[in-house]
């Protein structure tokens, strides 16, 4: 091969790598770009809490032992909602939330590994055992969601599955407690 053969051969080469990489570049940034504009617009992003908690003593004492679990509408008319994850369900297996309102989300297992989603919203974490799980939501659609289990947790995983219950404000009717119930249909 003469020197100019060899020479035209490398641009040639070059070229090629140049095209890729920018090719590459542009799947990168489209990618950066859709992360970036849901977690602005649709509120979708990683959930980001640290917060500890012994899995061998939260259901004895504390925000989730048992008469604790569920719906909760604090003095400052905050709406909290605490769920246990547990082999093979959720406790309570059904949560009643308003429609339109932010709503924050903490989950807690005693035992391995779960996850959930609630179908149609921004509501996906995993709940790791020793962490609480939060997540923030506003419910838009007045209907019954359902929040699966999505992390393989054993053999009753299949079966282990939340009804979410979003009401309209005539309906979302906090006890003297603060507590909401679902509604009984
Ligand atoms: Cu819990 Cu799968």
């Amino acid at each position: 091969m003469t020197e100019q053969a060899a020479e035209a051969r490398e641009r040639r080469i070059l070229g090629t790598e140049l095209l890729w990489a920018f090719g590459v570049g542009v799947l990168i940034a489209a990618v950066l770009g859709v992360i970036v504009f849901t977690a602005l617009t649709a509120d979708i992003n990683p959930p980001s809490n640290v917060e500890r908690i012994d899995p061998k003593t939260l259901h004895l004492s504390g925000e989730f032992a048992e008469q604790n679990l569920g719906t909760t509408v604090g003095a400052d008319g905050g709406v909290t909602v605490r769920v246990i994850a547990t082999q093979f369900m959720f406790v309570p297996r059904c949560i009643a939330v308003p429609y339109g309102r932010r709503v924050t989300l903490r989950f807690a297992t005693p035992d391995v590994i779960h996850g959930l989603l609630i179908t149609g919203t921004n509501v996906n974490t995993m709940v790791v055992p020793g962490f609480v799980a939060q997540v923030y939501s506003e419910f838009t659609r007045a209907e019954d969601l359902l929040m699966p289990c999505h992390e393989y947790c054993g053999l009753g995983h299949s079966d282990m599955w939340a009804t979410v219950q979003v009401l309209p404000e005539s309906a979302f009717k906090p006890g003297q407690d603060g507590r909401v119930s679902c509604a009984q249909r």
